[in-house]
């Protein structure tokens, strides 16, 4: 069976506190082999590299949502990196900047930002951004602060001239949930722009299950389900399409 890897969901959600040994077993069962636990603040983060010790399957990334940007603590950095420090840590994130739903006040989301991504070059480690209705100026900090190990725009959606400028900046591009949706076309023609060997699979769990499972919770299982339609749209096999994300996952987190 195909290994497939989440590289992006959030297991420490309270989703999943009655019942997570039953979701890594269906995981396991749909041949997720690997899961990537993104943390959403310092707390969580604590949380998800917790996680990433009890379950081998699981690694963690640490960081602090934009929408949770103006309620860090004043040693937020000092409790990521002590966080970091642990070997189950891949990532910085999520981090970024969302103009959306506007949370935080957007200074203080791209203050925040700007402190991860300085970290995440200390410490040499990759980081996952999160870019909702704000990429012009997500890419502009990123431009400025040239994070040395690159990292992923998480759950992309925007425009062609967008993903072209994450990828022109070197960033690897995730795809989530969303895709399998009737309406997507939009989405999954630009699909068909991503370089192959920059391509990263998620669900971002609990939020946007694919299809059939649209509007219920979501979980790493169903990410098979999102292999199967972006092998669909790019007319690849889905055991080849799970190879290639691994080796992309693999370069661009465990190298
Ligand atoms: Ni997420």
């Amino acid at each position: 069976m195909a290994s497939f890897i989440d590289t992006h969901a959030h297991l420490s959600s309270a989703r999943y506190r009655s019942d997570l040994d039953s979701v890594l077993e269906r995981a396991r069962a749909a041949g997720v082999g690997t899961i990537i636990n993104v943390g959403t603040d310092e707390r969580d983060s604590a949380e998800v590299v917790a996680q990433s010790e009890i379950f081998p399957q699981v690694w963690a990334a640490v960081g602090v949502h934009p929408h949770v940007a103006a309620e860090v603590s004043p040693h937020f950095i000092e409790n990521l990196a002590a966080l970091a420090a642990n070997r189950r840590v891949l990532a910085i994130g999520e981090t970024g900047l969302d103009f959306y739903r506007d949370l935080s006040p957007r200074h203080q989301q791209e203050k925040v930002f700007r402190e991860q991504l300085a970290l995440a070059a200390a410490l040499n480690k990759p980081v996952i951004i999160h870019s909702r209705e704000a990429h012009a100026q997500t890419l502009a900090v990123l431009r400025e602060m040239a994070p040395p190990r690159l990292g992923v725009a998480h759950c992309f959606s925007g425009s062609l001239e967008e993903l072209n400028a994450f990828l022109e900046l070197g960033f690897y591009i995730s795809i989530a949930g969303p895709v399998t949706y009737p309406r997507s076309d939009g989405l999954r023609a630009l699909l068909k722009e991503i370089p192959a060997d920059r391509l990263l699979l998620e669900t971002d769990a609990p939020y946007l299950a694919p299809q059939p499972h649209r509007g219920k919770r979501n979980e790493p299982a169903f990410v098979k389900l999102t292999y199967e339609q972006v092998a669909l749209t790019l007319k690849m096999e889905p055991a080849q399409l799970a190879h290639q994300v691994r080796a992309n996952a693999a370069r661009l987190f465990w190298t």
